[in-house]
C-alpha cells in the first residue's frame, strides 16, 4: 500500500510549537502579510527576523510528540511490506525527522535553514539571522532570509506531491486547517484520482465534508491509534 500524508500545525501543537488559525494561534496574533509575505520582510525585516528567530529558538527545545513517531513507524511498517509512505508536511519544523521519518517533503520551507537572495544557495541554519549576515557560498552581505514559503511564493517540490499523488492508494490529512492553497485542494485532486482520503484533526476542518475516513481528536492519541490500525490490517494481509 502506498500512503500519502500531509501535516500541518496540529501535529506539532503538542510539541509547544503553536498553530496558525486556532484562537490562540499565530495568525490571530499577529498580521501574517508584515510577517510571512516578501512585501512585509522588505517593508521590515528586522520585524520578520525576529519573529523566525523566536521561532526556531522556540523549536530548538522542543521534542517530536507520539504523532511524530508514529508516522515514522508506518513508514518502516510500510516499507517492510513493499509499500511507501509519502510524507509531504506544511510545517517548517523539522520534529518529523528527529521522531525517525527518513523522507520527509517540506513545501513551505525549512525553520532551521536560510536562503541566500542573491545566489539562492539553501544552507542549514540554527543560529539568529538579522541583516548582518554573510552569505557563505557568494559572500552577499545582507542577503540571508530565512528558507521559509511565505504568502505570494509557490510552495516547493509540487512536481514530486504530484507524482506522489498519483502513485498512492491512500490520501490522509493530519493537523490542517484545510485553509491554505495549494495544500488545501490535495484531497480534491486525490478524490479525482481514485485515492481513498481520510482526515485526522482535532475538530472537523473546512475541507472536512471531501474526506471519505474521519478520526477527532489529539495528533498525539489519534494518529498513534490510526497507524496501530493500519500496520495491523497489513500485518493480517501477511
Ligand atoms: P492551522 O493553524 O491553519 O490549522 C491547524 C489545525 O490543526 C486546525 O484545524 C486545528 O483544529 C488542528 N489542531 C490543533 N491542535 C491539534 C492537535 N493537538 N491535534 C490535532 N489537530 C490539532 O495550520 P495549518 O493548516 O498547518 O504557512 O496552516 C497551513 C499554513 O498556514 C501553514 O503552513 C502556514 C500558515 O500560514 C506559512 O506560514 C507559509
Amino acid at each position: 500500500m502506498k500512503i500519502f500524508v500531509l501535516t500541518g500545525a496540529g501535529i506539532s501543537a503538542e510539541s509547544g510549537m503553536g498553530t496558525f488559525r486556532d484562537k490562540d494561534g499565530a495568525w490571530a496574533r499577529f498580521d501574517p502579510m508584515k510577517l510571512a509575505s516578501p512585501e512585509g520582510f522588505e517593508a521590515d525585516p528586522d520585524l520578520v527576523h525576529a519573529f523566525y528567530n523566536a521561532r526556531r529558538q522556540k523549536l530548538l527545545t522542543a521534542s517530536p510528540n507520539p504523532a511524530h513517531a508514529a508516522l515514522a513507524r508506518l513508514e518502516d511498517g510500510l516499507g517492510a511490506r513493499g509499500g511507501e509512505l509519502f510524507l509531504c508536511t506544511q510545517n517548517i519544523d523539522d520534529l518529523h525527522e528527529r521522531a525517525g521519518s527518513r523522507h520527509v517533503l517540506h513545501m513551505h520551507g525549512e525553520l532551521r535553514k536560510a536562503r541566500c537572495m542573491v545566489c539562492a544557495r539553501v544552507m542549514p541554519w540554527d543560529d539568529d539571522l538579522g541583516r548582518d549576515e554573510t552569505c557563505p557560498a557568494c559572500h552577499s552581505h545582507g542577503t540571508l532570509r530565512p528558507h521559509i514559503v511565505w504568502f505570494g511564493e509557490v510552495p516547493l517540490y509540487m512536481d514530486d506531491i504530484q507524482h506522489a499523488l498519483e502513485d498512492s492508494d491512500l490520501f490522509v490529512s493530519i493537523g490542517t486547517s484545510g485553509s491554505v492553497y495549494p495544500a488545501a485542494g490535495f484531497v480534491n485532486e486525490a478524490r479525482y484520482l481514485g485515492l481513498r482520503t481520510c482526515e485526522i484533526n482535532l475538530e472537523p476542518s473546512e475541507n472536512a465534508p471531501a474526506f471519505e475516513e474521519r478520526y477527532y481528536g489529539p495528533a498525539s492519541t489519534a494518529v498513534p491509534e490510526w497507524v496501530d490500525g493500519v500496520l495491523k490490517v497489513l500485518a493480517a494481509r501477511g
